[in-house]
């Protein structure tokens, strides 16, 4: 089955969605889904080979496409890309905070900066493209989406940087549905379990085995783009109109195993330093 068995293709006509890390990933997936429901689309990240190649495919789906290499970390750039959008297609009324970095690393072999890195792109970015969307989704009463994961409430082996990081996301969502309701933006997060065919599930599934995550999750399959896209869809649409301040999981019930697994898996391959112990 589609989700356009079930939306409306025409759901988002005249709506325009922007998407932070857009070039790729669970990210363009989103963009994937709303393109096919309507929206304009704007997307931004770091390397244009990847933003032009999304463009392609959002254009062959129907969508409008503007396109804007931008770092979330720089937030000039981020508020440039948000003028470039709102340019061609006014307002924006979606922005998913979607830019991300990973890697397994022990907590003992991460430097400052390696820390610092994917706090900056998670948790910054997410503060950027919020605060540089703000004015823009207080004129078309939007909402932001941000994409969350497990390791935000459940401690995963040598993700100590992810988990700080997508946890300062969840507290950024909540405090922002909080003061920015009254503006009518609604915020949310969306926290993705094991995806198919992602940079993410890459780098965790080549240190602790594609299995063991299949292992974790209670209806026995990885998750696919379509299917966090649609979640988006919903609550980005009239449906969602009740809902800010909520984190969704689209995790296929991984939530409910805990990490137990992945940190057995992980420990065997890179075990706990034993140095001048
Ligand atoms: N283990 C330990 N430390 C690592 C690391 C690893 N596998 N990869 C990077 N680092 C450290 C670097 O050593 C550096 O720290 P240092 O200056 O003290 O040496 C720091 O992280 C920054 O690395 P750099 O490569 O300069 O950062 P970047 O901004 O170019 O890239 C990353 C950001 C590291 C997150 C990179 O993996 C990336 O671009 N990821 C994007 C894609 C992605 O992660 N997708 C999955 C999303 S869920």
């Amino acid at each position: 089955m589609s989700f356009l068995d079930v939306l409306k293709p025409g759901l988002f006509t005249d709506r325009t969605l922007f998407v932070t890390g857009g070039g790729s990933g669970i990210n363009l997936g989103i963009a994937r889904v709303f393109a096919q429901l309507g929206a304009n689309i704007t997307i931004c990240g770091r390397t244009e080979a990847k933003l032009s190649s999304a463009a392609a495919e959002l254009s062959s789906l129907g969508a409008q496409v503007c396109t804007v290499v931008a770092d979330v970390r720089d937030y000039a750039a981020v508020a440039e890309a948000f003028g470039a959008s709102e340019q061609r297609f006014g307002p924006v009324d979606t922005v998913v905070c979607g830019a991300a970095g990973n890697f397994v690393a022990r907590a003992e072999d991460l430097s400052a900066n390696g820390f610092k890195t994917v706090v900056d792109i998670d948790l910054l970015g997410s503060f950027n493209a919020s605060r540089a969307g703000f004015s823009q989704l207080r004129q078309s009463k939007g909402c932001l989406i941000f994409i969350s994961a497990a390791q935000a409430y459940v401690p995963f082996a040598y993700q100590a940087h992810v988990g700080a990081a997508k946890a300062g996301v969840d507290a950024l969502m909540r405090n922002l549905a909080l003061e920015w309701g009254v503006y009518g933006i609604r915020c949310n997060s969306v926290a993705p379990g094991p995806i198919e065919g992602t940079e993410g599930m890459k780098r965790l599934g080549e240190v602790s085995g594609r299995d063991t995550w299949t292992s974790m999750i209670p209806l026995g399959r990885y998750g696919t783009t379509d299917e966090v896209g649609a979640i988006v869809a919903v609550l980005a649409s009239r449906l969602g109109a009740y809902v800010t301040g909520a984190q969704v999981l689209v995790d296929g019930g991984q939530g409910l195993t805990g990490s137990s697994a992945f940190n057995q898996a992980v420990a065997a391959v890179l075990p706990p330093t034993t140095d001048g112990v």
